[in-house]
């Protein structure tokens, strides 16, 4: 499985690249918005800290724009796949740029059916958001779930990138459901390392160690 580093920040990047375990990185419209950075200033520089898929979010609505973001996108470096909306319009666009080698990753996913879409049209990733369908009393596992028993019965290349990852819990529940990718903020990755019982066992393998040490140099 991929994890991809939720985030528009440079800092949190060169930080989490040093763990040796991101493959990615995500961004949207709202994160983006956070640094200040004009989009494709903050993508060029993404993708010069990282050898890794940058997801680049579009933000036309219409299919022409989205087109025309697109391509301009995709032209800043070649890890870039661009981020569009699950609409008719987003859609519609995603099919053009398929056909033109263009990589997306569709965005806004809350149902099977907009994942099925998203596959039909040649999306490259589609981003299914587990926090955000729960937090309309939906089911962030059956979303997954769903989307890989259809793409597997149909042989459908799209992978499935689990967005809205708010902690472990989602993370493990994507994996065992078929997410090829997990997309998390910094400060979840940070805390995957984290256990009671390896921080308790690391102390004592460490008291036994010297206490053995100093016994050999009395
Ligand atoms: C990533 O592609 C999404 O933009 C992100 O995971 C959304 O997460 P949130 O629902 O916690 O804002």
């Amino acid at each position: 499985m991929k994890f991809f580093l939720d985030t528009a920040n440079l800092d949190e990047l060169k930080s989490a690249l040093a763990w040796g375990v991101i493959d990615g990185v995500t961004t949207n419209p709202s994160l983006i918005a956070k640094e200040g950075a004009p989009l494709e200033d903050q993508i060029r520089s993404i993708c010069n800290l990282m050898d890794g898929d940058v997801s680049a979010p579009v933000t036309a609505i219409d299919r022409e724009g989205i087109i025309a973001e697109a391509r301009a996108l995709a032209k800043i470096h070649r890890n870039v796949v661009v981020k569009i909306p699950v609409t008719e319009d987003g859609i519609s666009a995603v099919a053009a740029l398929s056909k033109e080698g263009i990589r997306t990753n569709v965005t806004l996913c809350f149902s099977p059916a907009q994942a099925l879409l998203a596959a039909k049209a040649g999306a490259y990733l589609v981003s299914p958001f587990l926090g955000r369908v729960e937090d309309l009393g939906g089911s962030g596992v059956d979303l997954i779930s769903d989307i890989a028993t259809i793409f597997l019965r149909f042989g459908y290349k799209t992978q499935i990138l689990a967005a809205s990852v708010r902690g472990q819990g989602h993370l493990i529940q994507a994996a065992k459901a078929g997410a090829h990718i997990a997309t998390m903020p910094y400060k979840l990755i940070e805390s995957l390392f984290q256990h009671p019982l390896t921080d308790k066992g690391l102390q004592q393998f460490q008291e036994d160690y010297s206490k053995a040490f100093d016994l050999v140099k009395a």
